[in-house]
């Protein structure tokens, strides 16, 4: 029988990139799961089991660990599938960012995407192709209040993906970058008060937050060869109509 396919999470021990890894399980992948948070990770694998799902601490800016984790997830077959997940936010108004905030948030969303692609892009191009997910956000997309740091991190992997796609096409390999609207996860729980949850719930035409399985479910479609085949290089919105929208009313 042949290897299972195996896709890597990042930050899959919370929000969209446990959606996804629960998603990927479903679809017959096998998912290795990544992640700071050591105790979240214990109840990921507790909710996901162990009998297609790997799990491993690690900090996605350290370069040599990130090395090692794709390799392991190689190991166990053909690596065809990356979803870069892992990330952080913060909102501070730009004239109050301090530069330190501004480089973490950099290194951790944008480094650490770059490092994970990397060690993947490699791996896959020995497997004859793949696919790359990134996270970025509708904060890539457009300005919003606050988000010096983040949304600059968020632009800058939006067109990095583009990048990869045109690198590693010729490898087989395609990459696109998935933007999320509001998503109830921790990260927004943490962020978002309930004055700035009405302002995004007035701002998005289908008037509410997604949940992390509607992200998971188009990260599966790009993911999956078969149905996603010429897509690569897009930013793919999936955001309650929010970056589309022009002039709304305010209720309806
Ligand atoms: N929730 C939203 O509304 C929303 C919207 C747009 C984009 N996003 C993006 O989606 C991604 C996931 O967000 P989420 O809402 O699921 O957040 P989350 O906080 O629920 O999950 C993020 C995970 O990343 C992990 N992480 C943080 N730093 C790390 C590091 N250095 N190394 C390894 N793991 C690390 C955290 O431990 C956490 O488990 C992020 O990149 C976020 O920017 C989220």
């Amino acid at each position: 029988m042949a290897a299972e396919r195996v896709v890597a999470v990042t930050g899959g021990a919370s929000g969209i990139g446990l959606a996804v890894a629960e998603a990927a399980l479903a679809e017959g992948w096998h998912v290795a799961v990544a992640d700071l948070d050591a105790g979240g990770l214990a109840a990921a694998e507790a909710r996901l089991g162990t009998a297609r799902a790997s799990y491993t601490t690690l900090d996605v800016t350290e370069e040599d660990a990130v090395e090692a984790w794709i390799a392991g997830a190689a190991a166990r077959g053909p690596l065809k599938g990356l979803v870069t997940s892992a990330g952080i936010a913060r909102e501070v108004p730009a004239l109050e960012t301090p530069a330190d905030l501004f480089r973490r948030v950099m290194e951790i969303n944008v480094t650490g995407t770059f490092l994970c692609a990397r060690a993947a892009g490699r791996a896959m191009r020995d497997t004859g192709g793949g696919a790359i997910v990134t996270l970025g956000s509708v904060s890539g997309l457009r300005g919003g209040k606050g988000r010096v740091a983040y949304g600059a991190s968020k632009g800058a992997v939006v067109n990095m993906t583009r990048v990869l796609a045109v690198d590693l096409a010729r490898f087989g390999i395609r990459a696109n970058c998935l933007c999320p609207g509001p998503v109830e996860t921790p990260l927004v729980a943490a962020m978002v008060g309930p004055e700035q949850r009405a302002q995004w719930t007035r701002r998005v035409p289908l008037r509410r937050y997604a949940q992390p399985a509607e992200i998971a479910a188009m990260a599966m479609v790009l993911l999956d060869e078969a149905r996603s085949s010429y897509v690569t290089g897009q930013a793919v919105a999936v955001d309650g109509g929010f970056s589309g929208a022009g002039i709304m009313d305010e209720v309806d």
